[in-house]
């Protein structure tokens, strides 16, 4: 299937409408008057309000909070070209998404503004009043209908309508073509400030650049300005919402079944010369059957590629007496995403050496959950898997002469982290690095509230030509991912119904035989 492009004079072509080269798309009166004409009158969708919005006024009001008085735009983002006429498929901006709760493909080139009101006066008592602004169903007497490779109907299938997006989202909608006046209203010296969501959609911002140019901002200004809007997006999501932890829950229960359906086709992955790819197109086609997709790319790392922390090639094979490495996150149709890790016995029981340093990544976790409480800092969660790390490997003699485990946790030492060079949590829900625009002092240094979701994962890895540690622990890597809620008074590991602790992982792996 391709773009059928309209035709053009051959000598007069540039690369952009080479495309015609290949259409075959009728140009005759006949074909168009008929392709019009007999179509049932489109059923009515009778779309309901969303189980997000209800929640989604409270965000964005929290964030009119903090911004009043200014312009604040969220774009959705735009399709991505895959290559010439073929896209990727849709997936929102986390903002847009977070804000509007829409949710798996909506809704490209769509575009959230607050505009602001007199303080108080705008949706449900905030500073601000939402309109979605989107590019609606085209009629069927609109060549986009039949002709429009991106936006048709017969090519992507019907759009919503405004009146569908506004009761899908309870925010006003209007058609995208109002933006441009909507966003340029009142802008300029004393008037109204615009704000934009950044690398989200490259058209509208150059919108707002134009715009702002026009009413005289410096560039300088200009920076300045959408970092603020960035960042409060994203620390808006550093505590999640009574229905968001339902999603999490739901994304992290898709994802233990995934994991369930690897243990089972570990047999056929160790038949295959890419075992890996058995063990990623298993858990993948599991996320795409009960969610929307995976939250990132499946690691599905067996032996020494388990080294490598970010094994996405998934290529190679899965051998007896190997612990394979599986990180996945089956993101659900809501976009919120699990991220979870289990090191496997590939033969189901891990040798000595295997447990040993299985136990060693376990006895961090468990010390990093222990600490994982409301007042402390998200950095204690971390230093909390360091000392464990750190104290094993003392115990093992594996750091340098002369190094003690309380040298290596000292900033000037940091040894140990030559065999876990990552960090051990990060932030997790609609992005599998959640709220990463977050400012320092309320991640890294931030202090721990209920509602907050982050993962903790320790891991230790040996590569195979790592000579500062004994040979019989080459080649081996161990990572335990778990997603944890914070609660009033500790924590809830959301992933708990997947066991961690050897014995239980081994005697899982027996069940599911
Ligand atoms: N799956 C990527 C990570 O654990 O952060
Ligand atoms: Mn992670
Ligand atoms: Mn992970």
């Amino acid at each position: 299937m391709s773009e059928p492009t309209t035709t053009s004079q051959p000598d007069e072509q540039d690369t952009a409408d080479r495309g015609a080269n290949r259409s075959h798309r009728p140009a005759s009166t006949a074909f168009k008057t008929f392709v019009m004409s007999q179509w049932a009158p489109r059923a009515e969708l009778g779309l309901k309000a969303s189980a997000a919005a209800p929640f989604t006024v409270a965000r964005r009001a929290a964030l009119s909070e903090r911004l009043p008085g200014m312009r604040l735009v969220i774009p959705a983002g735009s399709l991505k070209t895959r290559s010439n006429d073929t896209d990727y498929r849709f997936r929102p901006h986390s903002a847009f998404a977070h804000l509007t709760g829409l949710g798996t493909d909506h809704e490209p080139d769509a575009v959230l503004v607050l505009h602001p009101v007199a303080d108080g006066a705008g949706d449900h008592g905030s500073n601000h009043h939402a309109v979605l602004y989107v590019r609606p169903l085209a009629p069927r007497d609109n060549e986009e209908f039949y002709a429009d490779a991106r936006y048709g109907e017969f090519w992507v299938g019907a759009r919503p309508s405004l009146a569908d997006i506004e009761a899908l989202t309870g925010i006003e909608a209007r058609h995208i073509d109002e933006l441009g006046d909507a966003l340029a209203k009142d802008v300029g010296e004393g008037g109204v400030r615009l704000l934009v969501v950044t690398d989200a959609d490259e058209a509208i911002e150059a919108l707002v650049e134009e715009l702002r140019q026009e009413a005289g901002e410096t560039e300088d200004e200009e920076i300045l300005t959408d970092e603020i809007l960035v960042e409060a997006t994203s620390e808006l999501r550093l505590i999640k919402d009574e229905y968001e932890i339902e999603r999490m829950r739901e994304a992290v229960a898709r994802t233990i079944e995934g994991f369930e359906a690897v243990v089972r086709a570990l047999p056929a992955a160790k038949k295959h010369r890419r075992g890996e790819r058995v063990v990623e197109t298993t858990f993948d086609g599991h996320a795409r059957l009960e969610g929307n997709a995976v939250g990132y790319e499946t690691i599905a790392a067996s032996g020494e590629h388990a080294t490598t922390l970010h094994w996405i090639r998934n290529d190679g094979e899965v051998r007896s007496g190997d612990v394979l490495l599986l990180d996945g996150g089956v993101e659900v149709d809501s976009l919120y995403t699990a991220d979870i890790t289990r090191s496997l016995p590939v033969d189901g029981e891990y040798s000595d050496v295997q447990r040993k340093i299985y136990q060693a990544v376990l006895d961090a976790a468990d010390a990093a959950f222990a600490v994982a409480k409301p007042g402390a800092k998200f950095r204690d969660v971390h230093a909390a898997a360091m000392e464990v790390i750190a104290a094993r490997l003392e115990e093992w003699g594996f750091l340098p002469d002369g190094v003690t485990a309380a040298d290596a946790l000292d900033e000037d030492g940091q040894q140990h982290r030559r065999w876990m060079v990552h960090g051990t949590s990060h932030h997790l829900g609609l992005d599998v690095h959640d709220c990463a625009q977050a400012r320092r002092e309320l991640y890294l240094d931030g202090v721990l509230e209920p509602g907050m979701v982050f993962t903790i994962e320790p891991g230790l890895y040996f590569k195979s030509d790592d000579l500062a540690v004994p040979e019989e622990f080459r080649g081996i890597g161990v990572r335990i991912e778990d997603d944890v809620l914070v609660t009033e008074d500790g924590n809830e590991n959301l992933s708990a119904a997947l066991p961690r602790r050897p014995e239980d992982v081994e005697a899982w792996m027996a069940s599911l035989r």
